[in-house]
């Protein structure tokens, strides 16, 4: 299977940080936001990978990246998004990348204790469709919430003020190759961008959506607070301040 990291935007949320670079080369910790993404789909046996990214510091992710031999990779890809279209058009762009096969896409902003290596199997196992991954969060206003009725998510609202459950959505989705049509025929939302959530509610109502329950510590880091977070869970999980 392939992977895919987004990690275009130009993280407008926090500036000033971002002013003079990319959102996905913050550190976290000790380490490029951009390294957890990288990390999370590498640990899960994928080797071929495409990064999304945009702005005025794109050259930089070669820089830091190159062909990602501290990875144990051989070879990365990467593309260009212009402007900010939101998430699924970021997604589009990765058309030619996929060509027909099922992929992993992740968000270059979300950092993830689990290995996911047992979903992505699930995945490979199911004949077509998608697969999302969730988690239980304090503040799920802040994101895509799934409603859960027995074993099928029955809707995904994304940043509803009043929240039907506490699962967030994670920025990890795994999609069949239908999902570059869908794309095509997807209007702007309110905020102006081609929204993943709607993506993901079109599978749903095809009832071809799976999905799995993230264990560990799991957060975006696209917000100061978030960010700070981020920072926090990894030192944690480093036994950093434990004396
Ligand atoms: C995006 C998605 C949201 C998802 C979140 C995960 O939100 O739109 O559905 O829950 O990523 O990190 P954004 O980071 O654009 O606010």
């Amino acid at each position: 299977m392939k992977g895919i990291i987004l990690a275009g935007g130009l993280g407008t949320r926090l500036y000033p940080l971002t002013k003079v670079t990319n959102k996905h080369l913050l550190p976290v910790y000790d380490r490029p936001m951009i390294y957890y993404p990288i990390e999370t789909l590498v640990k899960s046996g994928i080797r071929d990978i495409l990064i999304v990214t945009g702005g005025n510091n794109a050259g930089d992710f070669l820089k830091l990246i190159g062909n990602g031999k501290q990875f144990g990779l051989k070879h990365i890809n990467y593309t260009y998004q212009e402007g900010e279209g939101g998430i699924a058009h970021a997604l589009s762009l990765a058309e030619h990348f996929a060509d027909g096969k099922k992929i992993v896409v992740i968000l270059g902003d979300n950092i993830c204790e689990a290995n996911i290596s047992s979903y992505v199997q699930s995945f490979r196992k199911q004949p077509d469709g998608a697969r999302i991954l969730l988690k239980k969060v304090p503040d799920p206003e802040r994101f895509g919430v799934a409603t859960i009725r027995g074993s099928r998510i029955t809707k995904i609202v994304e940043k509803p003020k009043k929240p039907e459950s506490a699962y967030a959505v994670t920025g990890i989705y795994m999609y069949d190759k239908s999902v570059f049509e869908f794309i095509k025929t997807l209007k702007p939302s309110r905020r102006g961008e081609l929204e993943i959530t709607d993506v993901n509610n079109w599978y749903l109502k095809r009832g071809a959506m799976e999905f799995d329950v993230l264990p560990g510590y799991w957060t975006d880091a696209g917000t100061f607070e978030s960010l700070f977070r981020a920072n926090a869970l990894v030192a944690r999980h480093k036994g950093v301040g434990r004396s």
